[in-house]
């Protein structure tokens, strides 16, 4: 398992290009599922995450190619026949998000057959949402072996309210209700970003979809979708994450291609907290892209967070936001509301002297301390990038393991953040 040997204390400076976003490209491929002709998505980040749900497109019998591009990589998907609607559990089980390709598969083919994904470090994670709105489509649904099994002739649309808001369940009920006969009304549906993303591509791919964005989506069915082409929107979390490296380590960077309109809480908490951050747009190309400038002007301020959904501070940059407010003055309540059990990035800080009370859904952060390099272990994607964070502010040199965690949302972050001053170096152990 791969690990990143860090020496810390260096500021970071430079410029750093900011990448597709991870979480509303693998909705994008699974919607290619939705059509027999060929779909084409720009700005795909090169992850782990990608490269599983690709392999997955690929063993239920799609066909895709993916080339590098200037910005991003280009990912050609075609689903003309899909014989086997099937997401296998070894598939599943590494990746979560699998789960996306049922809506599709029930949409298109009338059948689909996935395996349940399990736990995951972070919760429980359930999908029952999912399939309760599948089933008011007229879906029939049963679990059989850790499988779950859907069948519909064709789904009916109709209104289907969420007791709980989901991001993955309010995509995948879209999807399915682009081709159900009649018009779908989703109700506390997902406000964030990726669900807007998500909705244009399938717009333009013949589909009637309004409301994406707002708690109320309206879906009226067609008879079939198109092919189409669509560029990714920019990783919000990755932004976030690397307006937090900036901080903690008392740096200057420049990001490009980024959208600041998607992290507003995250730019407004991390204001509070004493950060530098301004955005503006610029020129790239023929393109007009944003451009955030963010600057540690001393040390931070210590400020509470609560995670909420979209528009609210993200659950992605609680772990990230934690390792900052190590080093802020001052107590720092943290309150994480979406997941029971995103703290297993604590126990590692504190190896490295941060002081932290965890307690239930709450963490209290007691700075500023004095961070020592020592070895650690990732748990999962957000917690590793909090340990790189902390790696890189920590006096003398951190081992943070297990870092394919990482790897599965972020696009080679060694290399990223070597170019702007970090010591940092991947040891491949095989
Ligand atoms: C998406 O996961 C993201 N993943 C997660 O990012 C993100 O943390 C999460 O949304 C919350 O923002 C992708 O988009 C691929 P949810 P998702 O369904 O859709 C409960 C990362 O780091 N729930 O919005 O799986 C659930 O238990 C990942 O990139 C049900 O009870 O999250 C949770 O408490 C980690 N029943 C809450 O809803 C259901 O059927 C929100 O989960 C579905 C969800």
């Amino acid at each position: 398992m791969d690990k990143f040997r860090i020496e810390g204390g260096r500021p970071l400076e430079g410029k750093v290009t900011i990448g597709g976003a991870k979480n509303a490209a693998l909705p994008a491929m699974a919607a290619a599922l939705l059509t027999s002709k060929r779909v084409v998505l720009r700005n795909i980040p090169r992850v782990r995450d990608i490269i599983t749900m690709r392999g997955l497109l690929d063993e239920m019998g799609a066909d895709s190619s993916l080339k590098g591009e200037r910005q991003g990589n280009r990912l050609a998907i075609h689903a003309r026949k899909i014989p086997d609607p099937t997401a296998p559990y070894e598939l599943v089980k590494q990746m979560r998000a699998s789960v996306l390709v049922l809506g599709p598969l029930v949409g298109r083919f009338g059948h689909a057959r996935v395996s349940l994904p399990g736990g995951c470090a972070i919760g429980a994670r359930p999908i029952n949402l999912h399939l309760k709105g599948l089933e008011k489509l007229g879906a029939t649904i049963s679990i059989e072996h850790g499988y779950v099994e859907a069948r519909a002739d064709r789904l009916q649309g109709d209104l289907f309210h969420f007791d709980t808001i989901t991001v993955t369940g309010t995509e995948n009920l879209m999807m399915a209700a682009t081709l159900a006969d009649g018009v779908t009304v989703l109700e506390n549906a997902a406000l964030e970003p990726e669900i807007e993303d998500l909705a244009a591509l399938l717009n333009k791919m013949g589909a009637d979809i309004t409301g994406a964005g707002t708690p109320t989506i309206r879906v009226r069915g067609v008879a079939r979708l198109e092919g189409a082409e669509h560029s990714i929107i920019p990783d919000r979390i990755e932004t976030g994450t690397f307006l937090a490296a900036a901080a903690i380590t008392g740096g200057h960077l420049i990001l490009e291609c980024a959208e600041p309109r998607h992290l507003t809480a995250v730019m407004a908490k991390l204001r509070e907290a004493g950060v530098e951050i301004e955005s503006r747009p610029a020129t790239r190309g023929k393109d007009v892209t944003q451009v955030i400038e963010v600057k540690a002007t001393g040390p931070g301020r210590a400020a509470d967070v609560t995670t909420q959904e979209y528009p609210g501070f993200p659950t992605d940059m609680q772990a990230q936001y934690m390792a900052l407010a190590t080093q802020a003055q001052g107590s720092s309540v943290i309150t994480e509301t979406i997941f029971e059990n995103r703290y297993l990035h604590a126990l590692e800080l504190a190896r490295m002297g941060a002081d932290i009370t965890v307690d239930g859904r709450r963490a209290v952060v007691r700075g500023p301390t004095r961070l020592s390099g020592a070895n650690v272990q990732a748990s999962d994607l957000r917690a590793s990038a909090s340990l790189v964070l902390a790696a890189l502010a920590a006096e003398g040199e951190s081992v943070v393991d297990r870092v394919y965690h990482i790897d599965r949302g972020y696009e080679r972050i060694e290399d990223k953040l070597k170019r702007l001053g970090a010591q940092i170096q991947r040891i491949t152990e095989d």
